[in-house]
């Protein structure tokens, strides 16, 4: 074992820059933990000449991808670059030449990963992702390692920060999407093209990665039932704090009797539900094992420093496991083969807002429609609507299944007394 490990950085942005800080602030505790010195041989960037969030040495730059993948001095290559492509091919060039990988980037962990593991396995070399899912929250070594005397039936999360920042942001201040969703880009918080965000794709990429952790099944990203925030409208916030819950874009992976359900959803929350206290731009998930019950895990879920972290753990796991002379032997094999819960076998609790003509009869015609299909009622609220002459009802039910639920929303579109069906969500728990 060589006293050096040297790192070949594929990135310089918010992530890298962090990981590069961590190396030097910390390069006793490496030391110390490691008994040898961690540096960063080469970095590849865009432009050489960018102002820099750290402090670098400009002779480690270098705009040649080979400079870093075939550097026979690098040992453990960590990409922080992000995008699909030409990340993949690099990290499989990565491990063609014998590199151990780190990545952080979910979207290619999410799109690629059983051909990069493949990859990995078949170098003997190690690929390790902490970073990819909840950025410095210590979650998928404790997902992979924790739970293997125990089965995990249950995976739920706030796992983007940018969509909490905002739902947090129009619940206290009272503003509207549009208004906060500014308000974030001004900040930093939300990307100038805040799309993967705001539409939940980010975070469906995200459960794709917790579920074939946890469910040891690949479930892809076209399986992952989506809906982001861009349409949810403050009303629905407000109503929902009257009954006692709190939207949350919920990240959803659910397994019974082998059938797997994985969404990504704005949801109302039960004000009790651990989840429901996660604001602003902290991620958290909550894993619910049989034999365990519920455990949770908080922290920031970006930025620079606490996703270095993450990445960091992850060079210290390859770097242990080249002195141990184990590389290339720690994979999550996956062992079921993909059933999705079929809807109607779904089942939720299910919040609804119309608008319906304000006379007698109007209620009764409603809960009648839903008695038919066995749906029953946990909160009701009726006010006058702004628009003239109807009423705004506002119904959460009890466990309802799914193809009922959507059934009911078909048949009331029909019915006279309905003017307009305007929001309906997933209603996790009882406030
Ligand atoms: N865009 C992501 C978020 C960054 O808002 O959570 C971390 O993956």
């Amino acid at each position: 074992m060589k006293n050096n490990v040297s790192i070949g950085l594929l990135g310089l942005g918010v992530v890298g820059s962090g990981v590069i800080k961590l190396i030097n602030d910390y390069q006793e505790s490496l030391v110390h933990q490691l008994d040898c010195n961690v540096k960063v041989e080469k970095v590849l960037v865009r432009n050489i000449e960018k102002a820099r969030q750290v402090d670098v040495d400009a002779n480690l730059l270098t705009t040649n991808p080979d400079d870093v993948l075939k550097n026979p001095e690098i040992d453990v290559i960590v990409e922080v670059m992000g995008g699909v492509e030409p990340a993949f091919q690099y990290l499989l060039e990565a491990f063609a030449e014998k590199k151990h990988v780190i990545t952080a980037n979910k979207d290619l962990i999410a799109l690629h990963g059983p051909e990069l593991e493949a990859a990995a396995k078949e170098n003997l070399c190690d690929l390790f992702y902490e970073a990819s899912v909840g950025g410095g929250i210590p979650l998928l070594r404790n997902i992979t390692s924790s739970f293997v005397s125990d089965r995990i039936q249950k995976v739920m999360g706030i796992v983007n920060g940018t969509t909490n920042f905002i739902l947090t942001k129009m619940d206290q201040e009272g503003a509207s999407y549009v208004d906060v969703l500014k308000e974030a880009q001004e900040l930093g918080f939300a990307e100038a093209d805040p799309t993967a965000d705001v539409e939940g794709l980010d975070a469906a990429r995200k459960m794709v990665i917790l579920t074939r952790l946890s469910f040891l099944t690949n479930v892809p990203l076209e399986d992952v039932e989506t809906k982001g925030i861009s349409s949810v409208d403050l009303v629905d916030i407000q109503y929902g704090k009257k009954l006692g819950y709190t939207m949350k874009l919920i990240g959803y992976a659910n397994r019974v009797d082998n059938q797997i359900e994985v969404s990504v959803q704005p949801t109302l929350l039960a004000n009790n539900h651990p989840l429901a206290g996660v604001h602003n731009e902290y991620n958290a998930v909550y894993v619910n094992g049989e034999a365990v019950g519920e455990t949770m895990f908080y922290g920031p879920g970006a930025g620079s420093l606490p996703t270095a972290t993450a990445v960091m753990s992850d060079v210290v796991s390859a770097i242990k496991n080249m002195k141990l002379g184990t590389s290339g032997k720690q994979f999550i094999e996956t062992r079921f083969k993909k059933e999705i819960t079929p809807i109607e076998k779904r089942t939720s609790k299910y919040y609804l807002r119309l608008h319906a003509k304000d006379e007698a009869g109007t209620f009764a015609t409603i809960s009648d429609l839903f008695n038919k299909l066995n749906i029953s009622f946990d909160q009701i609220i009726q006010a006058p609507s702004n628009e003239n002459s109807l009423a705004e009802i506002i119904l959460v039910t009890h466990m309802a299944s799914q193809v009922n639920f959507e059934e009911a929303l078909t048949q009331l579109k029909a019915l006279n007394v309905v003017e307009a069906i305007k929001s309906y969500y997933r209603v996790e728990g009882d406030a």
